[in-house]
């Protein structure tokens, strides 16, 4: 929607007022750039084809419709699939039960449901500056007063920033994060973060919405354990079957204080009455099977190999002076070039002459003159095969040879 539009088409038709705060996500945007043939994307945040567990996923549909029929009809929040969450979640170090869980369509769902309890309009949040677009989407709704931090690509979230925005009088209705494998730097937060992060909003009292979509995705070592671990009032727990199953299912769960999931039941069932019970009867049977487990540890495997293929070819792709974050978790890597190159123009020549795209660092950012923004991309590397990684990079490569005088000259 162009500038100016929405408030004309408001006086003309008489939409409300939102219409004129809200914006397409930069997502969106790129996807007929990315759809030209023989393009390879490194833009988006799919996961790789060819780990959707197609035949576990058939054997589940056939025998839910054999066997429970139900799963057609309307039906309750299955309490199997619930119990089965409280399971997972014990196994990253976090004690909660099924009156706490409440299912919804994917993690982008649960964060809306939780942005409706919390914010009242024009109220303040504090986010990063570097954002998810889907949440800023989500609470454009609400007109409110984004507090943003900076993000550091090696520990995350910038609390100290933090602490001193609720020192000097903000009053937040929550903090926004995304500890594990952040979209979009690919950092973590890191533990020391974790728990002045916790103490803060204890101290103050403000609830953090820890998005955490990619959390069992962890390439090194143990997975981290989330906040919700420690706080169990004042976090709000966001997780997704999207990237351990697949997006389609649009199957995510949130865990909140027992006494609030009565209103996200309401809001729930005001929005789309339930989530897709087909999609819960199937996940819950899956799990049932113990199939979780060994399906994990093939993504790990494969997503570290993809990512280390990346990893590797950046300092022969990048000019001299780019830096980037080292994932340990999740599907994006993050690389900033030097401040003179602006990544935005740097795609349509990308996609067009090279037939390679990438997600420009503006998409993330809500300030146009954020010079960081400006002179960032972020890859993703669980998509395309190691093959198609290795032969983006060149093209990456060869572009920044003859766009910048100069070839193979990365650093770190
Ligand atoms: C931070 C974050 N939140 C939410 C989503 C969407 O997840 P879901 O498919 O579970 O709604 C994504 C996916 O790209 C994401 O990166």
């Amino acid at each position: 929607m162009k500038e100016g539009q929405a408030s004309i088409l408001r006086d003309t038709v008489g939409l409300a007022q939102w219409v004129e705060f809200v914006g397409r996500s930069p997502m969106q945007d790129a996807l007929p750039l990315l759809a030209q043939p023989e393009i390879i994307s490194f833009a988006l945040g799919l996961p790789s084809p060819e780990l959707f567990p197609t035949e576990a996923l058939s054997r589940a549909c056939s025998d839910v419709l054999s066997g429970h029929p139900q799963a057609l009809q309307y039906g309750v929040p299955s309490i199997a699939l619930k119990s089965h969450i409280v399971s997972l979640m014990r196994s990253r170090g976090v004690e909660c039960n099924e009156r706490q869980i409440v299912l919804t369509c994917g993690a982008q769902q649960a964060v809306s449901l939780i942005v409706a309890l919390l914010l009242d309009r024009r109220r303040e949040v504090i986010a990063e500056e570097m954002c998810y677009p889907g949440f800023r989407q989500v609470v454009n709704f609400y007109q409110p007063e984004i507090l943003e931090v900076p993000t550091d690509r090696e520990t995350g979230m910038d609390v100290d920033r933090v602490e001193w925005l609720l020192k000097t009088g903000a009053c937040p209705a929550f903090i926004y994060a995304i500890p594990n494998g952040h979209n979009p730097i690919g950092v973590n937060l890191s533990q020391e973060k974790r728990s002045k992060l916790l103490e803060v909003s204890r101290r103050y009292n403000v609830p953090i919405i820890e998005e955490d979509p990619y959390g069992f995705l962890s390439y090194e070592g143990g997975s981290e354990t989330p906040l919700r671990a420690v706080s169990e009032d004042l976090v709000f727990y966001v997780g997704s079957f999207s990237k351990m199953i697949a997006p389609s299912l649009r199957l995510g769960w949130l865990i909140a204080p027992e006494k609030v999931t009565g209103y996200l039941a309401i809001l729930k069932e005001a929005s789309d009455i339930d989530t897709t019970t087909f999609a819960q009867h199937i996940v819950a049977c899956m799990l049932e099977s113990g199939f979780l487990w060994p399906h994990l540890r093939r993504l790990r495997a494969e997503y570290q190999r993809r990512r280390n293929v990346m990893l590797a070819a950046l300092p022969g792709t990048f000019p001299r002076g780019s830096v980037w974050s080292i994932p340990r978790c999740g599907f994006f890597l993050w690389v900033r070039l030097p401040d003179e190159i602006d990544t935005t123009r740097l795609l349509k020549i990308a996609a067009n002459e090279y037939r390679v795209a990438f997600m420009p660092g503006m998409a993330f950012c809500g300030n146009r003159d954020n010079k960081g923004a400006r002179s960032s991309v972020r890859l993703n590397f669980s998509n395309p095969s190691e093959s198609l990684i290795e032969e983006g990079m060149l093209r990456l490569g060869s572009m920044f040879g003859s766009h910048f005088g100069v070839a193979s000259i990365g650093q770190k």
